[in-house]
């Protein structure tokens, strides 16, 4: 994708695809829209498809697959056993990132379980730029505690810090010094930070990172899952790395970590995941454990037609026209929201346009769960399903009070190569309406809620009848418009 300046004046980014197979979409009436939100708890994980117009909730496994990826799973070997598909997977692995072993698993979170089962003891501690919902849950699980180590700008939504994923090394030493190397079981960077917005990491972090771990021998993790825009980043906004390609920016950046695991629901554009390192050892320990968990050691739960899908995918990935695609979409969707004074993250990252909903919604009490009301208000304003990602989104406290969020955010997931530019500028426009009515939102209180991740399936009712209230005033500006 490239932003291409027109004649008329306008510049506008220019899709460097064209679309050969469609899905039929319906906007449903916002009566509907409203009926739906409540017969899903106000939890739009709960929403069902044919309520939907566009589905805004992640990128994971629907990113939109390349002619030949979807040509490549009609030539296949699907032995259980030793399959051809298994090694032409793995030798694609170790060809982009240098990683001689590949443990497949079934997405990315089977890798976490694999690893907190493996590394993870009680009372160990692992630092991390930010947590991952199943990520912190499966540490948490194993008896770990997550330490999130941030930069101070990280959190900040109004910024221009290019690289706000960056892991705090400062911080770092003085964990180390203070519980010692032997209490940290692992050190984990998250590229593209998910929770704080999609924000990248910047190669010499994840090389100094490394330098720490490798002075007291803790093991250092990455976390890929979210890869493809952070090497856009990394080449588009580090001076340094400008001049490299994506292969080789991949490269160095895999080079800096013992293990490197993914979901391939992000990375690759399949359905799928997995742990790659050149240390035999964690391999063996892990491949043991994989039979029980996932599946034999060439497949790892994975159907082999997502795997063949996966080699093609992961091939494309070091294609900076392909991976630009998604970033290149959400500045242009950032980028007018913040001309229009709509709260939203900034600098603009990967995976989505992040509104800030602490500042969207600043009258409803921060125990009605902003991010969620703000969720729930979107969809009936629009039929756009985002992702809640702020305290519904966190675990209870141990003494069972909510954790606080420190950032409230609502997710618009932008997967690749899915959207038109004209449903990009019609979820703005919806967007500009529900700030401009902004007062009439209220919040939200549990009626269902789940002891673990709660935001699958928990449910939620409107602590008043705002919802009914925002319908009248849809109804009165755009009539019969849906
Ligand atoms: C950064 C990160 N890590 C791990 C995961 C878990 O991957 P999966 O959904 O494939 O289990 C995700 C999913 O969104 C993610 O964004």
């Amino acid at each position: 994708m490239a932003n291409i300046k027109f004649h008329l004046g306008e510049e506008l980014p220019l899709e460097m695809h064209k679309v050969r197979m469609v899905q039929r979409l319906d906007l449903v009436p916002i009566e509907r829209r409203l009926k739906a939100i409540e017969e899903a708890g106000n939890n739009t994980f709960l929403l069902f498809n044919k309520d939907i117009y566009l589905d805004m909730l992640t990128d994971s496994g629907v990113n939109a697959m390349s002619d030949k990826q979807t040509a490549s799973m009609l030539v296949v070997d699907d032995s259980y056993a030793g399959s051809a598909t298994f090694t032409r997977l793995k030798d694609k692995l170790n060809e982009i990132f240098g990683k001689e072993y590949f443990l497949p698993v079934h997405q990315g979170r089977a890798a976490e379980n694999l690893l907190s089962m493996a590394l993870v003891k009680k009372g160990t501690y692992v630092p991390m730029n930010y947590h991952f919902t199943t990520t912190k849950a499966h540490i948490m699980v194993n008896g770990g505690e997550v330490l999130e180590l941030h930069m101070p700008e990280a959190l900040n939504p109004i910024s221009t810090e290019p690289f706000k994923g960056n892991l705090n090394l400062e911080e770092l030493q003085k964990l180390i010094d203070k519980v010692g190397a032997d209490k940290i079981a692992f050190i984990r960077i998250e590229a593209g930070t998910n929770l704080i917005g999609g924000q990248p990491v910047a190669l010499d972090n994840y090389i100094e990172t490394s330098q720490i771990a490798k002075k007291y021998n803790i093991p250092f993790i990455i976390d890929a899952s979210l890869l493809a825009d952070n090497l856009h980043f990394i080449k588009t906004r580090e001076e340094k790395y400008k001049k490299h390609s994506i292969r080789e920016i991949t490269r160095l950046l895999s080079d800096t970590a013992d293990i490197v695991y993914f979901s391939a629901r992000k990375l690759g554009h399949v359905r799928g995941g997995g742990i790659i390192t050149n240390d035999q050892g964690t391999y063996k320990k892990l491949l043991e454990m994989l039979p029980l968990y996932e599946g034999f050691s060439t497949y790892g739960g994975m159907s082999t037609r997502e795997m063949e899908a996966m080699t093609i995918g992961l091939d494309e990935t070091m294609d900076e026209e392909m991976i630009n695609q998604g970033p290149i979409f959400i500045k242009y969707m950032v980028e007018e929201l913040v001309k229009l004074g709509i709260p939203v993250i900034t600098p603009p990252g990967g995976l989505g346009v992040h509104l800030d909903a602490m500042a969207f919604l600043p009258h409803v009490p921060k125990e009605q769960y902003r991010a969620g009301s703000l969720g729930a208000a979107m969809y009936i304003a629009s039929g756009v399903r985002g992702m809640e990602r702020g305290t519904i989104s966190e675990e209870r406290n141990p003494d069972g009070s909510d954790h606080i969020a420190a950032v409230e955010l609502l997710r618009l997931a932008l997967p690749r190569r899915v959207f038109t530019l004209s449903q990009v500028k019609y979820t703005i426009d919806r967007l500009a309406w529900l700030y401009e009515n902004r007062e009439l939102i209220g919040g939200l209180e549990f009626y269902e809620e789940p002891k673990v991740l709660r935001f699958f399936f928990g449910k939620l009712r409107p602590t008043s009848n705002w919802q009914e209230k925002l319908v009248e005033k849809f109804k009165a500006d755009f009539g019969e418009s849906l």
